[in-house]
């Protein structure tokens, strides 16, 4: 069985896709893996919204400039309607976030490419998502994310960076002070 660190390392922003369709079933499972995603006070504020029509596609891919060839979309919005708990008001961002890092992990475990295109904050994404795919004021699109079957490989890695960890306390001293110097 491949281990879970395996799909971690493995998953790339694939931004080219061959036009083999994705299975309804695939799309339910994507969602599935991004509804398991830890939320504060499990507040659970999200709501996806998928979409598999070439027509929706090719509309927000017309909409969005340099969007890509994916075959489906999910777009992780925020209702704070639905929250189960006040904490998503301070948190939705981060409960929506590990909802998006599921997806994704997912899409590699099943062979799918996949790229997170941030939305919020940026006004101008949002109101294109917002008119394609008709979501309300009231709900805030966090990320959109492009799946298909991948048309591009690239190696597996971490970027770690020794420099970047303090072990036990926060230290002054070490390599990032040093290229500040
Ligand atoms: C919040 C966020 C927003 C991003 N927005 C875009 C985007 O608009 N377009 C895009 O092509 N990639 C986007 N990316 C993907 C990053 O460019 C990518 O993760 C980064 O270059 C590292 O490459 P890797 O995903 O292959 O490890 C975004 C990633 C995150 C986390």
């Amino acid at each position: 069985m491949t281990d879970v660190l395996d799909f971690i390392f493995r998953r790339r922003s694939i931004r080219q896709y061959t036009e083999q369709p994705i299975a309804a079933e695939t799309m339910t499972r994507l969602l599935q893996a991004a509804m398991a995603a830890p939320s504060a006070a499990n507040g659970r504020p999200w709501e996806f919204v998928a979409v598999t029509d070439p027509h929706v596609l090719a509309e927000l891919r017309q909409a969005l400039p340099g969007h890509y060839n994916g075959q489906g979309v999910i777009v992780v919005c925020c209702n704070l309607g639905l929250a189960s708990s006040p904490a998503s008001e301070r948190f939705w961002q981060q409960d929506l976030s590990a909802a998006t890092q599921n997806i994704l992990l997912a899409a590699a475990a099943l062979g799918l490419g996949s790229v997170w295109t941030g939305a919020h904050p940026a006004a101008e994404r949002m109101a294109i998502i917002r008119r394609v795919l008709h979501i309300p004021e009231a709900v805030t699109p966090l990320s959109l994310i492009w799946l298909g079957h991948p048309a591009e490989e690239k190696p597996p890695r971490t970027q770690y960076d020794e420099a970047r960890v303090h072990w036990q306390r926060y230290s002054r001293e070490g390599a990032i002070i040093d290229e500040l110097a």
